[in-house]
């Protein structure tokens, strides 16, 4: 049998909590409860003790007795943790490592999966502290359920109300089942089905067989695109020019260097649905890559002369075989929209995601995106490079289910 230990945090959102206790067992997985000080204002020990037919833990005694069982040792004896309801506060103790009671104790010292299932009011959800913190969990791996929109206990209207008992049952037995997408059990693969096509990294530009015109990209963003897309079902091909990073392990990988290559690799890679442009492709090339390693030159610099790259971005736009989603990258170190706007006309492509690269955004591991499409722009709040990326991809895939 399966074992869940189960997180109640302080929120009305709790007596769901009671209904989801019940669900689990009707299913064959065990529940053991924490109880926090918060949640035992909403739902009482002795309901949570009959429906899941153990002792329930609480943050006030149980600290202190560590009667049966330490915290260490209950975080790891479950398969899995959930929180639910996880209010602004627990997100943000254990996105910070707090350990100030039980069930953060218990979050800090566990190795396994944690679930949240966050139920707050939607200004202290769209907060960009919580957004924030929801991306430093899931960062680690954590699974967040929801929230769903409607009307809440507050009086407000939004995304903020806890994932209903029965289908966050099922995100938890998908997790159980070791299925590990993001959003739990919101379909679990919203791209399958769809190819999509990934540049990333720098492209490289001989000058001889020892020198090179390059940028400073790593290719973290477009690799962790790629992953992103990848583990929302799509078939994905990723073009690379030359990183220091491991290949994603779920994704087709063709590695080139110049920026001609790139757009060969590119042209095979089509038909697609799906293009993301990520890499920061030269603009130049030498005019002549020389076959013989040049010495210097005794009097003094000898020019370079740069022949133009093309664009391959826009030879996709432009192509017949055009995806239906083609998204480009841009770099900017300021007048960020107004650029992003006048880029997306101008490369013919249907969003524009644009970085702030002022600092150390290129090469580093953290991006504050702006999305630019159409019709409207949304700007994210600086997350690591991965988080960024699942968030995309949530996007790509919101825009084929609207268009569905
Ligand atoms: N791109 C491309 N091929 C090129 C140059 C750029 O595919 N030869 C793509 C990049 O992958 C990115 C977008 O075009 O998606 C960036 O456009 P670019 O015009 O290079 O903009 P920036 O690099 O932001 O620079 P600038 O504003 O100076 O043009």
């Amino acid at each position: 049998m399966k074992n869940v230990l189960l997180i109640i945090g302080g929120g009305i959102a709790a007596f769901k909590s009671l209904l989801l206790v019940r669900e689990l067992k009707k299913r064959g997985i065990g529940v053991r409860v924490i109880l926090t000080q918060g949640g035992s204002q909403f739902v009482t020990p002795l309901s949570l003790q009959v429906l899941s037919e153990q002792t329930v833990l609480s943050d006030l005694w149980d600290l202190t007795a560590e009667s049966e069982m330490g915290h260490i040792e209950l975080s790891r004896s479950a398969d899995l943790i959930v929180v639910a309801p996880a209010t602004a506060n627990m997100i943000a103790k254990a996105a910070h490592g707090l350990a100030s009671g039980l069930a953060s104790t218990t979050l800090l010292a566990t190795d396994k999966r944690v679930m949240f299932a966050p139920a707050m009011n939607v200004r202290m959800y769209e907060s960009e502290a919580t957004q924030a913190n929801i991306a430093i969990l899931q960062e680690r791996g954590a699974i967040i359920v929801g929230p769903d929109a409607g009307a809440m206990a507050c009086g407000e209207y939004g995304d903020g109300r806890m994932t209903e008992p029965d289908p966050l049952a099922d995100a938890v037995e998908a997790a159980l089942r070791g299925e590990t997408t993001l959003d739990g059990w919101r379909d679990p693969k919203p791209l399958a089905g769809r190819r999509a096509v990934v540049t990333a990294g720098p492209t490289r530009e001989p000058i001889d067989p020892v020198r090179y015109l390059s940028n400073h990209s790593s290719g973290r963003q477009g690799y962790a695109i790629a992953q992103a897309l990848s583990d929302l079902g799509a078939e994905v091909e990723l073009i690379t020019g030359p990183t220091a990073l491991p290949l994603p392990l779920t994704t087709t990988n063709t590695e080139v260097e110049t920026a001609l290559e790139m757009q060969a690799a590119v042209a095979n890679a089509l038909p697609a649905d799906i293009f993301v442009s990520v890499a920061a492709v030269a603009d130049w090339r030498p005019a002549e890559a020389h076959a013989k390693k040049s010495a210097k030159p005794k009097d003094g610099p000898a020019p370079l002369a740069l022949v133009e790259n093309p664009d391959i971005l826009h030879s996709v736009c432009i192509s017949e075989e055009r995806p239906a989603l083609v998204i480009g990258f841009a770099a900017e170190t300021h007048d960020v929209a107004e650029r992003a706007r006048a880029k997306r006309l101008r490369k013919g492509c249907d969003w524009i995601v644009a970085n702030d690269v002022t600092g150390d955004v290129m090469g580093g591991t953290e991006n504050e995106m702006l999305i630019v499409t159409d019709t409207q722009e949304t700007r994210l709040p600086r997350q690591s490079k991965r988080a960024a990326a699942r968030r995309l991809a949530r996007e790509i895939a919101a825009h084929f289910e609207a268009r569905s």
